[in-house]
């Protein structure tokens, strides 16, 4: 005779077996909670702060983005907003992460910058990005902004590591900003102990590279994990166009109208739910939506 919990064992074997392949193959975009949302905000003010001259943002008193996040401890800052995007390092002792923070740019001269043909790619800076395969390409300009911050960021981030011990980065960026960001992702991971961990969080990110270069990005998700978080009809996401060769990385969150946030699976996700269905042409978008909010939060000192 067979006991009732032998019946339940077989009936729960037969359901899982048929529910974990579907789980494998079925990856479903799921809607953020509050409580989601907000694990966000610290990072969100942080990328905001990036607008802010590198002398306010090394004395930290830039106002209401740096009065946001009141525990952080600057370490180093610079760039000069024309040829290099402004940036800052420093370190929150309530997320006990090292924070490298970019600035963006002006949204219609972003956009025109990426629709009007300045969307030349090609690998990767081998004394920059040293064993990164040269399959592996990324736009031209992006890398050129990138390449002349990245020794003072590095910089930064060794003397956070030894000053405060630190074994977390976040680097953040809107924008520009973000597009960078995502570069030092990659670049800073080569150049630190294999203890520290980098990850990334981006606002309004442009496309920064090839598919080879979002699979890199995705192959290395999870000691590099990628967010890069998309506001309503922003222009911005989907350029540089994918008919040009351009892929993000997995890992979009996208804000719809009514506020909700989307996790949306994979890579350029083409569900309404996510920025490609939602904003499938240039003329779809609404270049407002780019600075925010994002969670009550606008980008700009
Ligand atoms: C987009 O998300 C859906 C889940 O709703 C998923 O089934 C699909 O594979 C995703 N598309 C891509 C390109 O990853």
């Amino acid at each position: 005779m067979i006991s009732s919990r032998v019946l339940l064992a077989l009936a729960l074997g037969a359901l899982s077996a048929q529910a974990i392949p579907s789980l494998k193959t079925r990856q479903s975009i799921t809607t953020l909670s509050t409580n989601q949302i907000e694990t966000y905000k610290p990072y969100t003010w942080y990328a905001s702060t990036a607008y802010c001259a590198p002398a306010n943002t090394l004395a930290w008193n830039c106002g209401t983005n740096c009065q946001a996040n009141p525990t952080f401890k600057p370490i180093a800052s610079g760039g000069d907003g024309d040829e290099t995007q402004y940036w800052y390092v420093g370190y929150d002792p309530t997320l006990k992460t090292i924070i490298v923070a970019h600035q963006g740019t002006d949204t219609s001269e972003l956009l025109a910058d990426l629709t009007d043909g300045d969307i030349v790619y090609s690998s990767l800076d081998p004394t920059l990005f040293p064993g990164v395969p040269s399959s592996v390409e990324a736009h031209d300009g992006f890398q050129g902004t990138q390449s002349r911050s990245a020794a003072g960021v590095l910089a930064g981030v060794q003397s956070g590591i030894s000053k405060y011990g630190a074994t977390q980065v976040t680097v953040v960026g809107h924008s520009l900003g973000a597009a960078i960001a995502l570069l030092d992702s990659i670049y800073l991971p080569l150049h630190l102990p294999s203890n520290i961990g980098v990850k990334f969080i981006g606002y309004g990110l442009p496309r920064v590279g090839n598919q080879a270069f979002a699979n890199y990005v995705d192959a290395n998700a999870a000691k590099v994990p990628v967010t890069h978080i998309n506001n309503m009809e922003d222009p911005i996401p989907i350029c540089p166009g994918m008919f040009l060769g351009y892929v993000h990385p997995s890992g979009e969150i996208h804000i719809q109208d009514s506020g909700s946030w989307d996790a949306c699976p994979g890579q350029d996700n083409g569900s309404d739910l996510c920025i490609v269905g939602d904003v499938p042409y240039i003329w779809d978008g609404d270049e407002s939506n780019h600075d925010g909010p994002y969670d009550g939060v606008t980008m700009g000192c």
